[in-house]
């Protein structure tokens, strides 16, 4: 059994990025404390929305080397963004067009990152050796994670 995700990691993130508003030191940063903090994660990092080509592209992230490109509405990452929503998948291998970077992956959390003026800026990707790694309850944690990420990000 995982351990719960803390709800700890969202105080530890707001102070780790006070008065800090660069988007990729942020990001950063919050890709290591998830990865450092979080029990069974083998990767937990961030895609941006490219809007000239309307997908995403890898951002800070811990873990192996990944994908590169995913395309809007492809996989779970894809997913997320087109549809605005969180996904939360216990079997990624279920996952109609799941995009395996990392074969060690079994289950995933993925958080859309909306600016407050509505256009997307991307995707956090939690990624777990487990199958349903990831309660409801730890998907609340995370989402809380993402609206202190999103206060200290200066495109807002
Ligand atoms: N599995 C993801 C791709 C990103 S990697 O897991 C880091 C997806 O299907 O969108």
């Amino acid at each position: 059994m995982s351990e719960a995700i803390n709800s700890l990691i969202t105080e530890q993130l707001d102070a780790l990025l006070h008065g800090e508003t660069n988007l990729v030191a942020n990001l950063a940063n919050a890709s290591a404390l998830l990865k450092q903090t979080l029990d069974d994660v083998n990767w937990a990092g961030f895609y941006l929305y490219q809007p000239a080509t309307d997908d995403l592209i890898l951002g800070p992230f811990q873990g192996n080397v990944a994908c590169v490109h995913i395309e809007n509405n492809r996989g779970v990452c894809g997913t997320a963004l087109a549809t605005q929503t969180v996904q939360r998948v216990a079997d990624v291998h279920k996952f109609a067009g799941h995009i395996a970077c990392d074969s060690a992956s079994n289950s995933e959390v993925v958080v859309p990152l909306i600016l407050a003026n509505g256009e997307p800026l991307g995707v956090m990707d939690i990624d777990s050796p487990s199958l349903d790694r990831f309660s409801a309850e730890d998907q609340a944690v995370l989402e809380e994670f993402a609206h202190v990420l999103l206060k200290h990000v200066d495109k807002q």
